[in-house]
Protein backbone atom coordinates (compact mmCIF):
# COMPACT_ATOMS: atom_id res chain seq x y z
CA UNK A 1 0.00 0.00 0.00
CA UNK A 2 1.15 3.15 -0.77
CA UNK A 3 0.92 5.73 1.79
CA UNK A 4 -0.45 8.92 1.04
CA UNK A 5 -0.06 12.20 3.28
CA UNK A 6 -2.27 15.36 2.35
CA UNK A 7 -1.59 19.06 2.39
CA UNK A 8 -4.42 20.90 3.46
CA UNK A 9 -8.35 20.01 4.48
CA UNK A 10 -9.76 20.80 1.12
CA UNK A 11 -13.25 20.54 -0.53
CA UNK A 12 -12.27 18.53 -3.49
CA UNK A 13 -10.18 16.11 -1.18
CA UNK A 14 -13.08 15.69 1.44
CA UNK A 15 -15.69 15.44 -1.14
CA UNK A 16 -14.27 12.85 -3.37
CA UNK A 17 -10.40 12.09 -3.80
CA UNK A 18 -9.82 11.30 -0.09
CA UNK A 19 -12.66 8.93 0.11
CA UNK A 20 -11.75 7.30 -3.32
CA UNK A 21 -8.06 6.99 -2.03
CA UNK A 22 -9.31 4.99 0.53
CA UNK A 23 -10.91 2.98 -1.86
CA UNK A 24 -8.17 2.37 -3.53
CA UNK A 25 -6.45 -1.11 -3.96
CA UNK A 26 -2.69 0.01 -3.70
CA UNK A 27 -2.60 3.54 -1.38
CA UNK A 28 -4.12 4.64 1.94
CA UNK A 29 -4.57 8.45 3.59
CA UNK A 30 -1.92 8.04 6.16
CA UNK A 31 -1.35 11.82 7.19
CA UNK A 32 -3.25 14.86 6.81
CA UNK A 33 -1.43 18.41 7.38
CA UNK A 34 -3.52 21.43 7.42
CA UNK A 35 -2.62 24.90 8.28
CA UNK A 36 -4.88 24.44 11.57
CA UNK A 37 -4.11 20.92 13.60
CA UNK A 38 -7.22 20.70 14.78
CA UNK A 39 -8.71 20.42 11.76
CA UNK A 40 -6.23 18.34 10.55
CA UNK A 41 -6.55 15.94 13.39
CA UNK A 42 -10.22 15.99 12.61
CA UNK A 43 -10.14 14.95 9.25
CA UNK A 44 -7.37 12.41 10.12
CA UNK A 45 -10.09 10.67 12.57
CA UNK A 46 -12.80 10.68 10.33
CA UNK A 47 -10.99 8.90 7.27
CA UNK A 48 -8.92 6.33 10.03
CA UNK A 49 -5.75 7.92 9.30
CA UNK A 50 -3.19 7.71 11.69
CA UNK A 51 -1.34 10.91 11.77
CA UNK A 52 -2.11 14.48 11.17
CA UNK A 53 0.06 17.46 11.76
CA UNK A 54 -0.30 21.42 12.15
CA UNK A 55 2.56 22.50 9.13
CA UNK A 56 2.58 20.94 5.30
CA UNK A 57 6.32 21.20 6.48
CA UNK A 58 6.12 18.51 9.24
CA UNK A 59 4.16 15.70 6.91
CA UNK A 60 6.81 15.96 4.54
CA UNK A 61 9.62 15.41 7.14
CA UNK A 62 7.74 12.24 7.71
CA UNK A 63 9.59 9.24 6.60
CA UNK A 64 6.28 7.04 7.20
CA UNK A 65 4.71 8.67 4.00
CA UNK A 66 5.08 7.46 0.40
CA UNK A 67 3.30 10.27 -1.90
CA UNK A 68 1.71 13.40 -1.35
CA UNK A 69 -1.71 14.79 -2.52
CA UNK A 70 -1.48 18.34 -3.40
CA UNK A 71 -5.03 20.05 -3.56
CA UNK A 72 -3.73 23.56 -2.60
CA UNK A 73 -5.44 26.82 -4.22
CA UNK A 74 -3.92 26.88 -7.71
CA UNK A 75 -1.48 29.48 -7.01
CA UNK A 76 0.08 26.96 -4.27
CA UNK A 77 0.49 24.29 -6.82
CA UNK A 78 4.27 24.24 -8.14
CA UNK A 79 5.54 25.10 -4.97
CA UNK A 80 4.28 22.39 -2.86
CA UNK A 81 4.69 20.03 -5.72
CA UNK A 82 8.78 21.20 -6.09
CA UNK A 83 8.76 20.81 -1.91
CA UNK A 84 7.48 17.67 -1.83
CA UNK A 85 9.75 16.27 -4.59
CA UNK A 86 12.77 17.94 -2.65
CA UNK A 87 11.68 16.09 -0.04
CA UNK A 88 11.58 12.79 -1.90
CA UNK A 89 7.77 12.19 -2.07
CA UNK A 90 5.96 11.35 -5.16
CA UNK A 91 3.32 13.75 -6.12
CA UNK A 92 -0.14 13.92 -6.99
CA UNK A 93 -1.14 17.49 -7.23
CA UNK A 94 -4.28 19.25 -8.60
CA UNK A 95 -4.84 20.49 -11.91
CA UNK A 96 -3.69 22.88 -12.91
CA UNK A 97 -0.47 22.38 -12.00
CA UNK A 98 0.40 26.07 -13.34
CA UNK A 99 -0.62 29.23 -14.65
CA UNK A 100 1.86 29.36 -17.07
CA UNK A 101 3.45 26.00 -19.04
CA UNK A 102 7.11 27.50 -18.77
CA UNK A 103 6.69 27.45 -15.26
CA UNK A 104 6.77 23.39 -15.02
CA UNK A 105 10.37 23.00 -15.73
CA UNK A 106 11.61 23.52 -12.80
CA UNK A 107 9.61 20.71 -11.34
CA UNK A 108 10.44 18.15 -14.18
CA UNK A 109 14.00 18.84 -13.40
CA UNK A 110 13.32 18.05 -9.58
CA UNK A 111 11.00 15.04 -10.51
CA UNK A 112 14.49 13.86 -12.62
CA UNK A 113 16.86 14.50 -10.13
CA UNK A 114 14.90 12.70 -7.17
CA UNK A 115 13.76 9.82 -9.51
CA UNK A 116 10.38 10.39 -8.04
CA UNK A 117 6.70 9.64 -10.05
CA UNK A 118 4.88 13.32 -10.05
CA UNK A 119 1.33 13.59 -11.59
CA UNK A 120 -1.37 16.48 -12.39
CA UNK A 121 -4.48 15.20 -11.31
CA UNK A 122 -6.82 15.14 -14.19
CA UNK A 123 -9.46 12.47 -12.97
CA UNK A 124 -10.69 12.52 -16.52
CA UNK A 125 -7.89 10.84 -18.39
CA UNK A 126 -8.86 7.23 -16.05
CA UNK A 127 -12.32 7.61 -16.89
CA UNK A 128 -12.71 4.35 -19.39
CA UNK A 129 -15.55 6.26 -21.11
CA UNK A 130 -12.65 8.47 -22.58
CA UNK A 131 -10.94 5.16 -23.57
CA UNK A 132 -13.94 3.89 -25.24
CA UNK A 133 -14.23 7.73 -27.75
CA UNK A 134 -10.43 7.46 -28.52
CA UNK A 135 -11.41 3.38 -29.38
CA UNK A 136 -14.44 4.40 -31.88
CA UNK A 137 -12.05 7.18 -33.18
CA UNK A 138 -9.46 5.25 -33.73
CA UNK A 139 -11.77 2.74 -35.39
CA UNK A 140 -13.10 5.37 -37.63
CA UNK A 141 -16.70 4.83 -36.36
CA UNK A 142 -17.38 8.35 -37.05
CA UNK A 143 -14.97 8.49 -40.01
CA UNK A 144 -12.64 11.64 -40.16
CA UNK A 145 -12.69 14.06 -36.75
CA UNK A 146 -14.03 17.34 -38.41
CA UNK A 147 -15.08 19.23 -36.00
CA UNK A 148 -15.19 18.75 -31.37
CA UNK A 149 -17.56 20.70 -28.87
CA UNK A 150 -17.63 21.04 -26.03
CA UNK A 151 -19.01 23.32 -22.98
CA UNK A 152 -18.38 23.31 -19.14
CA UNK A 153 -19.91 26.03 -16.67
CA UNK A 154 -21.34 26.41 -13.73
CA UNK A 155 -22.32 29.52 -11.44
CA UNK A 156 -20.31 30.55 -8.27
CA UNK A 157 -19.78 34.18 -7.20
CA UNK A 158 -18.66 33.71 -3.78
CA UNK A 159 -16.08 35.96 -3.23
CA UNK A 160 -14.32 33.97 -0.74
CA UNK A 161 -13.99 31.28 -3.25
CA UNK A 162 -10.42 30.52 -4.83
CA UNK A 163 -11.65 31.05 -8.55
CA UNK A 164 -12.49 34.03 -8.27
CA UNK A 165 -9.45 35.50 -6.06
CA UNK A 166 -6.19 36.28 -8.86
CA UNK A 167 -4.33 35.95 -5.89
CA UNK A 168 -5.30 32.36 -5.59
CA UNK A 169 -4.88 31.66 -8.98
CA UNK A 170 -8.59 31.95 -9.85
CA UNK A 171 -10.25 32.52 -13.45
CA UNK A 172 -12.59 30.28 -14.84
CA UNK A 173 -9.65 28.82 -17.61
CA UNK A 174 -7.16 27.22 -14.89
CA UNK A 175 -10.49 25.64 -13.23
CA UNK A 176 -12.57 24.35 -16.22
CA UNK A 177 -11.24 25.74 -19.30
CA UNK A 178 -8.50 22.72 -19.16
CA UNK A 179 -10.68 20.32 -19.66
CA UNK A 180 -12.05 20.16 -23.05
CA UNK A 181 -8.54 20.51 -23.26
CA UNK A 182 -7.36 18.08 -22.12
CA UNK A 183 -9.99 15.64 -23.22
CA UNK A 184 -9.91 16.58 -26.92
CA UNK A 185 -6.05 15.97 -26.63
CA UNK A 186 -6.31 12.40 -25.09
CA UNK A 187 -8.42 11.25 -27.48
CA UNK A 188 -7.06 12.28 -30.12
CA UNK A 189 -3.55 12.79 -29.43
CA UNK A 190 -3.44 15.89 -31.36
CA UNK A 191 -2.07 18.83 -30.27
CA UNK A 192 -3.00 22.52 -31.35
CA UNK A 193 -1.21 24.77 -33.32
CA UNK A 194 -2.80 27.89 -32.52
CA UNK A 195 -6.07 29.00 -30.91
CA UNK A 196 -8.25 32.33 -30.79
CA UNK A 197 -10.40 33.23 -28.28
CA UNK A 198 -12.53 35.65 -26.81
CA UNK A 199 -12.31 36.17 -22.63
CA UNK A 200 -13.71 38.08 -20.27
CA UNK A 201 -13.45 39.30 -16.96
CA UNK A 202 -15.41 39.68 -14.01
CA UNK A 203 -14.88 44.08 -12.85
CA UNK A 204 -15.20 42.70 -9.11
CA UNK A 205 -13.08 39.73 -9.03
CA UNK A 206 -10.83 40.57 -11.80
CA UNK A 207 -10.39 37.19 -12.58
CA UNK A 208 -11.87 35.52 -16.31
CA UNK A 209 -15.53 34.57 -15.66
CA UNK A 210 -16.43 33.23 -19.16
CA UNK A 211 -14.28 32.19 -22.48
CA UNK A 212 -14.77 31.00 -25.94
CA UNK A 213 -12.27 29.41 -27.65
CA UNK A 214 -11.41 28.02 -30.82
CA UNK A 215 -8.47 25.96 -31.60
CA UNK A 216 -7.12 24.69 -34.64
CA UNK A 217 -5.96 21.13 -34.53
CA UNK A 218 -4.93 20.81 -38.26
CA UNK A 219 -7.02 18.04 -39.06
CA UNK A 220 -9.91 19.30 -37.13
CA UNK A 221 -10.89 22.17 -34.84
CA UNK A 222 -11.89 22.11 -31.15
CA UNK A 223 -14.64 24.85 -30.46
CA UNK A 224 -15.60 25.19 -26.92
CA UNK A 225 -17.31 27.69 -24.09
CA UNK A 226 -16.34 27.71 -20.18
CA UNK A 227 -17.92 30.07 -17.74
CA UNK A 228 -18.15 30.43 -14.08
CA UNK A 229 -21.35 32.37 -14.15
CA UNK A 230 -23.49 30.52 -16.49
CA UNK A 231 -25.49 27.54 -15.00
CA UNK A 232 -24.03 24.07 -14.84
CA UNK A 233 -23.75 22.58 -17.94
CA UNK A 234 -21.12 19.72 -19.53
CA UNK A 235 -20.76 18.60 -23.08
CA UNK A 236 -18.41 17.17 -25.20
CA UNK A 237 -19.02 16.15 -28.77
CA UNK A 238 -16.71 14.59 -31.85
CA UNK A 239 -18.21 15.16 -35.16
CA UNK A 240 -17.03 13.35 -37.81
CA UNK A 241 -17.43 12.53 -41.92
CA UNK A 242 -19.47 9.08 -41.00
CA UNK A 243 -21.07 10.10 -37.48
CA UNK A 244 -20.87 11.58 -34.14
CA UNK A 245 -20.11 10.52 -30.60
CA UNK A 246 -21.80 12.80 -27.28
CA UNK A 247 -20.64 12.73 -24.01
CA UNK A 248 -23.38 13.37 -21.43
CA UNK A 249 -21.19 13.61 -18.44
CA UNK A 250 -17.29 14.29 -19.98
CA UNK A 251 -16.03 15.86 -17.06
CA UNK A 252 -17.67 14.96 -13.48
CA UNK A 253 -19.16 11.95 -14.29
CA UNK A 254 -20.50 11.36 -10.84
CA UNK A 255 -23.07 14.59 -11.14
CA UNK A 256 -25.70 12.64 -13.15
CA UNK A 257 -26.89 8.88 -12.95
CA UNK A 258 -23.75 7.54 -14.55
CA UNK A 259 -22.02 8.63 -17.90
CA UNK A 260 -23.13 7.84 -21.03
CA UNK A 261 -21.39 7.93 -24.47
CA UNK A 262 -23.33 7.76 -27.70
CA UNK A 263 -22.23 6.61 -31.06
CA UNK A 264 -24.57 8.25 -33.78
CA UNK A 265 -23.81 6.93 -37.75
CA UNK A 266 -24.13 9.51 -40.29
CA UNK A 267 -28.07 9.83 -41.33
CA UNK A 268 -29.54 9.69 -37.68
CA UNK A 269 -30.54 6.09 -38.67
CA UNK A 270 -28.91 4.30 -36.01
CA UNK A 271 -27.39 5.17 -32.23
CA UNK A 272 -25.35 2.84 -30.38
CA UNK A 273 -25.19 3.68 -26.41
CA UNK A 274 -22.35 2.46 -23.92
CA UNK A 275 -23.21 2.74 -20.47
CA UNK A 276 -20.91 3.39 -17.30
CA UNK A 277 -22.64 3.43 -14.09
CA UNK A 278 -20.71 3.10 -10.41
CA UNK A 279 -17.36 4.38 -11.65
CA UNK A 280 -15.54 6.65 -9.60
CA UNK A 281 -12.34 7.94 -11.89
CA UNK A 282 -10.94 9.29 -8.59
CA UNK A 283 -10.20 5.91 -7.20
CA UNK A 284 -8.57 5.02 -10.76
CA UNK A 285 -6.92 7.86 -10.74
CA UNK A 286 -5.39 6.76 -7.08
CA UNK A 287 -4.90 2.97 -8.61
CA UNK A 288 -3.02 4.20 -11.38
CA UNK A 289 -0.81 7.15 -9.51
CA UNK A 290 0.48 4.14 -7.01
CA UNK A 291 0.61 1.69 -9.38
CA UNK A 292 3.10 4.35 -11.23
CA UNK A 293 4.94 4.69 -8.17
CA UNK A 294 5.57 0.63 -7.39
CA UNK A 295 6.31 0.02 -10.90
CA UNK A 296 8.87 2.26 -11.02
CA UNK A 297 10.35 1.50 -7.28
CA UNK A 298 10.39 -2.15 -8.57
CA UNK A 299 10.97 -2.74 -12.01
CA UNK A 300 11.81 -0.09 -14.20
CA UNK A 301 13.80 3.13 -12.20
CA UNK A 302 12.45 5.43 -14.51
CA UNK A 303 10.44 8.46 -12.86
CA UNK A 304 6.95 7.80 -14.70
CA UNK A 305 5.07 5.22 -15.95
CA UNK A 306 3.26 5.79 -19.30
CA UNK A 307 -0.31 4.84 -17.39
CA UNK A 308 0.00 8.35 -15.63
CA UNK A 309 -0.68 11.95 -17.08
CA UNK A 310 2.92 13.15 -17.31
CA UNK A 311 4.45 16.07 -16.30
CA UNK A 312 5.33 16.95 -20.13
CA UNK A 313 1.74 16.91 -20.94
CA UNK A 314 1.07 19.04 -18.62
CA UNK A 315 3.30 21.29 -20.30
CA UNK A 316 1.05 20.65 -23.49
CA UNK A 317 -1.85 21.28 -22.32
CA UNK A 318 -1.00 24.71 -20.34
CA UNK A 319 0.78 26.02 -23.67
CA UNK A 320 -2.69 25.89 -24.97
CA UNK A 321 -4.54 27.82 -21.97
CA UNK A 322 -1.31 30.23 -22.33
CA UNK A 323 -1.71 30.76 -25.84
CA UNK A 324 -5.82 31.37 -25.30
CA UNK A 325 -5.04 34.26 -22.25
CA UNK A 326 -2.83 35.54 -25.25
CA UNK A 327 -5.74 35.65 -27.71
CA UNK A 328 -7.80 37.41 -25.48
CA UNK A 329 -5.57 39.86 -24.70
CA UNK A 330 -5.28 40.80 -28.93
CA UNK A 331 -9.04 41.00 -29.45
CA UNK A 332 -9.30 37.53 -30.71
CA UNK A 333 -6.21 37.16 -32.86
CA UNK A 334 -4.86 33.61 -33.56
CA UNK A 335 -2.12 32.78 -30.94
CA UNK A 336 0.41 30.03 -31.68
CA UNK A 337 0.66 27.62 -29.29
CA UNK A 338 3.95 27.28 -28.22
N1 LIG B 1 -9.92 17.32 -9.99
C1 LIG B 1 -11.09 17.80 -9.61
O1 LIG B 1 -12.14 17.20 -9.82
C2 LIG B 1 -11.12 19.09 -8.85
C3 LIG B 1 -12.33 19.55 -8.33
C4 LIG B 1 -12.32 20.70 -7.54
C5 LIG B 1 -11.13 21.39 -7.34
N2 LIG B 1 -9.98 20.94 -7.91
C6 LIG B 1 -8.72 21.69 -7.68
O2 LIG B 1 -8.33 21.48 -6.34
C7 LIG B 1 -7.76 22.66 -5.80
C8 LIG B 1 -8.47 22.99 -4.49
O3 LIG B 1 -9.82 23.33 -4.76
P1 LIG B 1 -10.92 23.34 -3.59
O4 LIG B 1 -12.14 23.96 -4.09
O5 LIG B 1 -11.00 21.98 -3.00
O6 LIG B 1 -10.20 24.33 -2.56
P2 LIG B 1 -10.60 24.75 -1.08
O7 LIG B 1 -11.75 23.97 -0.57
O8 LIG B 1 -10.66 26.23 -1.08
O9 LIG B 1 -9.35 24.26 -0.25
C9 LIG B 1 -8.05 24.76 -0.41
C10 LIG B 1 -7.27 24.43 0.87
O10 LIG B 1 -5.97 24.95 0.76
C11 LIG B 1 -5.48 25.32 2.03
N3 LIG B 1 -4.86 26.66 1.91
C12 LIG B 1 -3.53 26.92 2.03
N4 LIG B 1 -3.29 28.20 1.83
C13 LIG B 1 -4.45 28.80 1.57
C14 LIG B 1 -4.84 30.15 1.32
N5 LIG B 1 -3.94 31.14 1.25
N6 LIG B 1 -6.15 30.41 1.11
C15 LIG B 1 -7.05 29.44 1.16
N7 LIG B 1 -6.76 28.12 1.40
C16 LIG B 1 -5.47 27.82 1.62
C17 LIG B 1 -6.65 25.28 3.01
O11 LIG B 1 -6.47 24.12 3.80
P3 LIG B 1 -5.96 24.13 5.33
O12 LIG B 1 -6.61 25.34 5.96
O13 LIG B 1 -6.48 22.85 5.86
O14 LIG B 1 -4.48 24.21 5.34
C18 LIG B 1 -7.87 25.08 2.12
O15 LIG B 1 -8.82 24.23 2.73
C19 LIG B 1 -7.88 23.74 -6.88
O16 LIG B 1 -6.64 23.93 -7.49
C20 LIG B 1 -8.89 23.18 -7.86
O17 LIG B 1 -8.59 23.55 -9.21
C21 LIG B 1 -9.95 19.81 -8.63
Amino acid sequence: MIRFGILSTAAIGVKHTLPAIQQSRYARVTAIASRDAKKAAKLAATLNAPLSFGTYEELLACEGIDAVYIPLPTSHHLEWAIKAATAGKHVLVEKPLALKAKDIQKLIKVRDKHNVVVSEAFMVTYHPQWLKVRELLDKGKIGELKHTQGAFSYYNVDKKNMRNRPELGGGALPDIGVYPTVVTRFVTGKEPVRVQASVDYDPNFETDRYASVKADFTDFELSFYISTQMALRQTMVFHGTKGFIEVNAPFNSNIYEGSVVQLHNADHSECQTFSFTHINQYTLQADAFAQAIMQTETVTGKSSAPTIFTLEDSVLNQQVIDAVYGSGKTDGKWKKVL
